[in-house]
């Protein structure tokens, strides 16, 4: 699976990009992160000596509107480095109020797609023109208003990559297969805290699966 970014704050993405299960995929090249700055596609500088990404929205308000171009030109510029003709390629843009992402989706869309496109917008959003040319697909991470689309692309790069057969680790992938618990304990069997004692529920140490997986159950 190939994610390919456009935003005009790649450097965000580094640190989680880095570390444990994502950083060995990218290493193990189960997945790949490519970024797409749409400041670069922006010919002419400003009096400032700035390439603005963004402009006054038309028929007024606060706030700034992402130009339509840079962004459809940074994504023309991914789909030109996507060599194989036959690649599903899928175009994201996030939106607060679109429909959810859930784990559903990325099982889905991770059997689907060999390539996945996020635009990560900024300021009150993007010219709309953007997701009729592209015909993305809006998605939204919850409800709730976040500065930008970068965390919510980091999240999909997430949850999408550990649907790929390889990205989890044997362990992982037989944990994800069984009967989970929100409630989760590990040494020591009790804990002294402010003089009290917190115990690991008797039944985890019993030895008897079928109870325990019951327990389980009750837990969620
Ligand atoms: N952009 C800002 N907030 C968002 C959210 N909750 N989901 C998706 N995109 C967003």
């Amino acid at each position: 699976m190939r994610f390919h970014v456009i935003t005009i704050f790649p450097n965000i993405f580094d640190s989680y990009l880095n570390e444990s299960i994502i950083g060995r995929a990218i290493k193990n090249k189960h997945i790949s992160v490519v970024f797409y700055n749409p400041r670069d596609f922006i010919k002419d500088k400003n009096k400032n000596g700035y390439k603005p990404v963004d402009d006054k929205p038309y028929s007024g308000g606060p706030g700034m509107v992402m130009k339509a171009e840079p962004i459809i030109l940074a994504v023309e510029k991914a789909i030109s480095k996507i060599k194989n003709k036959k690649n599903k390629i899928l175009t994201i843009n996030f939106i607060p109020s679109a429909e959810k992402f859930t784990t559903d989706f990325a099982k889905t869309i991770s059997k689907k797609y060999t390539d996945i496109i996020f635009i990560c917008g900024r300021y009150e959003g993007i010219d709309a023109r953007v997701d009729k040319i592209l015909k993305t697909k809006k998605v939204s991470i919850g409800d709730y208003v976040l500065t930008g689309g970068e965390l919510p692309a980091m999240i999909l790069i997430d949850c999408i990559s550990r649907q790929i057969p390889g990205v989890l680790g044997k362990y992982e992938s037989l944990e994800e297969e069984r009967i989970s618990s929100s409630e989760v304990y590990t040494r020591p069997e009790a804990l002294k805290h402010k003089n009290k004692n917190y115990k690991v529920p008797e039944i985890l140490l019993s030895g008897n699966h079928k109870e325990i997986e019951a327990w389980k159950i009750k837990a969620n």
